[in-house]
């Protein structure tokens, strides 16, 4: 399995923070928020991974990453997503890269407190499909919230006004390499971006999706309140741990 890191896009939420630099470059805590991501792939034992970058200071993350030797990496590769299509549209540049292989997507800016081995074992055995992680949040509306019927995610509704449960859909996918002929049909949404939730709806609808729920704390950095909050959880617990 590979891994692909998405951190583009132009950070709009975390004005004037990411005037000159991009989102992904702030500090959380004591390293720079692109790091957290990575470490949670190294960690699942994901040694060929892939950055895509845009917007701001693309060029800074090979100054900052190089080849990734500070993760134990033998190299680290990039590229670039021109404009703003969403993040389905910045996965799609992850085809050639995978190479017919199943990809664990994080966003860049999604910190956890633990690993994901397990979801990680649990996908590779899976085979096929498409395989998400939920946590429970208190501002489930400012997510891609799930709907349960039992024990089965029947739809995912993108920043639902009334969220149908207490879950966020975190920034952490599995897929099998179908997810480049799904992301091949999409449509951009109302925000004009290719939603990474059509695609997983469109899993759920092959019945090829299945879902955990992650340990440990999970928080997004994208807006000042979660990038605050990043700080302060990565502070007072650390991250990334493997126990
Ligand atoms: C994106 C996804 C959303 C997901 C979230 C996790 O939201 O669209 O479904 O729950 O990441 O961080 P965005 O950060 O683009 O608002």
């Amino acid at each position: 399995m590979k891994g692909v890191v998405l951190a583009g896009g132009l950070g709009t939420r975390l004005s004037p923070l990411t005037r000159v630099t991009n989102k992904h470059l702030l500090p959380v805590y004591n390293k720079p928020m692109i790091y957290y991501p990575i470490q949670t792939l190294v960690n699942a034992g994901i040694r060929e991974i892939l950055l895509v970058t845009g917007g701001n200071s693309a060029g800074d993350f090979l100054k900052l990453l190089g080849n990734g030797k500070e993760f134990g990496l033998r190299h680290l590769n990039y590229t670039y997503q021109e404009g703003e299509g969403g993040i389905a549209d910045a996965l799609r540049l992850a085809e050639y890269f995978a190479d017919g292989e199943p990809v664990c997507v994080v966003l860049g800016d999604n910190l956890i407190e633990r690993n994901i081995l397990q979801a990680a074992r649990a996908f590779r055995e899976q085979k096929r499909g498409a395989k998400i992680l939920l946590k429970e949040v208190k501002d489930p509306q400012r997510f891609g919230v799930p709907v349960l019927e039992g024990k089965h995610v029947v739809n995912i509704e993108e920043k639902p006004h009334n969220p149908r449960s207490p879950y966020a859909v975190t920034g952490i996918y599995f897929y099998d390499s179908a997810v480049f002929e799904i992301i091949k049909t999409l449509k951009p949404s109302g925000r004009g971006e290719l939603e990474i939730t059509d695609v997983n709806n469109a899993y759920i609808r092959a019945g090829q999706l299945t879902w955990d729920v992650l340990e440990g704390w999970w928080t997004d950095a994208g807006t000042i309140e979660s990038l605050f909050s990043a700080n302060q959880l990565v502070a007072e617990t650390g991250a990334n741990k493997m126990e």
